[in-house]
Order: C-alpha cells, then structure tokens, then sequence
C-alpha cells in the first residue's frame, strides 16, 4: 500500500474527475474542447485545493497511446498526487494494451497508479490517508475491465464489466491489511457503476429522465420515492451496470469496512444515494468530450475528517471559454 501523509486541521481533500474522453487535438494550442478541459481542471483544482486527485475511467476513446501519455502529463503538471483507475473505453484493446497504457500513467512522477497482478485486471492497488502520523481512511482502486458475456436464459448477452471473484479475494485481503493497520473505513473508486446502482436505482426513483427535460440540477420531488436514501444528484439514463449481482456488494457489506463507492461510466448521472448502509455515488463528468448534457461539468469532492467524509459535485461552467 502507498500512503500520502496529510498534516494540520484541513479535511484531506479529494477531487475526482471522470470520463474526460480527450481526443489528441485537444493538445494543439486553440482547441476548444481541449481549452474547455483545461478551464475546467483549473478552475476545480483552484476552487477545492485537492490533496489528492482522482480520475474514474475513461480518459480518451481513441485507442492511442500520445493522448495517454499528453494527458498524464497535463495532469500531473498540477504537482497534486492523482490516483485513476482505467475505463471501459482504456480497456477496448484487451489487457495487453491495457497495461501499456497503465505503464504511461505510472511514468509520472506524482501518480500513484499501480498495474498490479494482470490476474486482476490492470490497475488494483490501495493507498492508505494518514493525518498527523494516524491512519485516517483507506482508499481502494479497482478495474471493473470492459465488457464480458454472460449467458441469460436461452442466449449470451453482453455486459458490462464485473469485479472478478480474483478481485474479491484481493479486496478482502487489503481490507484485513488495511485493518490490521488502523484505516477503519475505506472508499472504493471504479470505473463501470456496481450491479446496486441499478438496484438503488430501482428503489429510490420512480424512473430515469431519458426522456423528461423538466429537472435539471435535482429531481423533482415525484421521480423520489424514497426520500431518506436520497442524497443529491440526478440520473438522466439507466445505470450501465453489469446484468447479473455475482455477489461482490455483499462482500463490501459483510467486510463492513468501505463506506462510500464512486464510478464514472454514465456521463448524465450524477446522483448520491444510500443503498444497504453504503453510499454510491456517480462522479460529475469533466469536459466535453462524448456524450454528455451542457450543464453537466465539472468534478465531484471527497472532503475526509477525523469523524468521516462529506460529498458534492462542483460545477464548471463550459461555455466560460466559447465566449473568449
Ligand atoms: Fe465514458
């Protein structure tokens, strides 16, 4: 496990950005997409001072190595230690290309990424917050892969990627290292939503808002039916889970250790619930590239005290650099 030592009274600050989807013109000078990128990056590290930065998968779609290799740069520029784990989109090429990528990311100086054991995919390591000497949080990063095929019925559907029965066995070993060294609580970081998101989903909201224009930053009231589980956040499509539970949420809940999951994946959701005593959380996407909603840009915040952590998104306005 890594470790960042944070000092003084300052929640440790954590700023995640997600399925930014850069394309390799937005490293030529004059790109708007690319400049809008860069405003918004800059604008979050400058608002929330992150201690730490996060990024939740997908950083481009197009299969090429510069784009990692000048957005790891660009990222690690801030000087700001950063933990991502790989999307759907890094993991298109299989597992090969995978960790190709992943050993662009890990050439930076202040990134903590880790390829790990190719059994587990590429990019599962751990990384322990300490404040003032003690143990503060654990932070877990883990691939949830790309698509896999599941049988279902009379035929095989594709799905969307799963933590591995390999991965739940790594997870329960950190997590009893992680307790043997004094981290009570852990936040867990994938890309592809849990099964449960679907499942919460189901529960709390009346329906998604594919096809509504009526809410914009929060639901009305009539798309919650319950209320108490409800944090914040909006779901404009269905979660893009995998099709079938193989069981690792009740891992999470029987481990009772990570108290918070944050995915990227679904570009138009934001929302932040509570579903079975732990919180799921989609992360705000940052940037313009593929699909997304206007008003939807920015970063999602982890602030961590000694008593626990607080959530919220910060939004970028977008179209601060069309006007220049
Ligand atoms: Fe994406």
């Amino acid at each position: 496990m890594k470790y960042l030592c944070h000092t003084g009274d300052r929640p440790f600050t954590i700023l995640n950005v997600t399925d930014i989807h850069a394309k390799l013109d937005y490293f030529t000078e004059g790109n708007l997409e690319g400049d809008i990128l860069r405003h918004t990056v800059k604008e979050l590290t400058e608002r929330c001072r992150p201690d730490l930065i996060t990024f939740t998968g997908d950083m481009t779609t197009d299969d090429d190595r510069e784009i990692y290799r000048l957005l790891a740069e660009y990222i690690d520029s801030f000087d700001i230690p950063w933990a991502p784990v790989l999307g759907n989109h890094d993991n298109q090429l299989g597992d090969t290309e995978a960790r190709a990528i992943g050993e662009i990311l890990m050439s930076q100086k202040n990134c903590l990424f880790d390829v790990g054991d190719p059994v587990l995919g590429c990019g599962n390591y751990t990384v322990g917050v300490k404040k003032n000497g003690k143990p503060l949080m654990g932070l877990l990063f883990m691939d949830t892969h790309d698509t896999f095929d599941v049988p279902m019925c009379d035929r095989t559907r594709s799905s969307w990627g799963e933590i591995t029965k390999s991965q739940e066995a790594w997870y329960r070993e950190k997590v009893a290292e992680m307790k043997k060294e004094g981290f009570d609580s852990s936040l867990l970081f994938v890309h592809v939503p849990l099964y449960q998101y679907t499942s919460a989903a189901e529960e709390i909201f009346t329906c998604d808002l594919e096809s509504s224009e009526e809410a914009y930053f929060d639901y009305p009231e009539s798309y919650i039916k319950k209320n108490d589980a409800f944090l914040f956040g909006i779901n404009y499509e269905g979660p893009s889970a995998p099709l079938r539970d193989n069981g690792f949420f009740d891992v999470l809940a029987v481990e009772d250790h990570t108290r918070h999951v944050l995915c990227g994946h679904n570009h138009v959701n934001t929302s932040s619930v509570n579903y079975r005593g732990i919180r799921l959380t989609y992360g705000l996407k940052t940037g313009v590239g593929s699909y997304r909603r206007d008003h939807l840009n920015g970063g999602t915040v982890i602030e961590i005290t000694d008593g626990g952590f607080n959530v919220r998104h910060e939004y970028v306005n977008a179209d601060a650099c069309k006007d220049k």
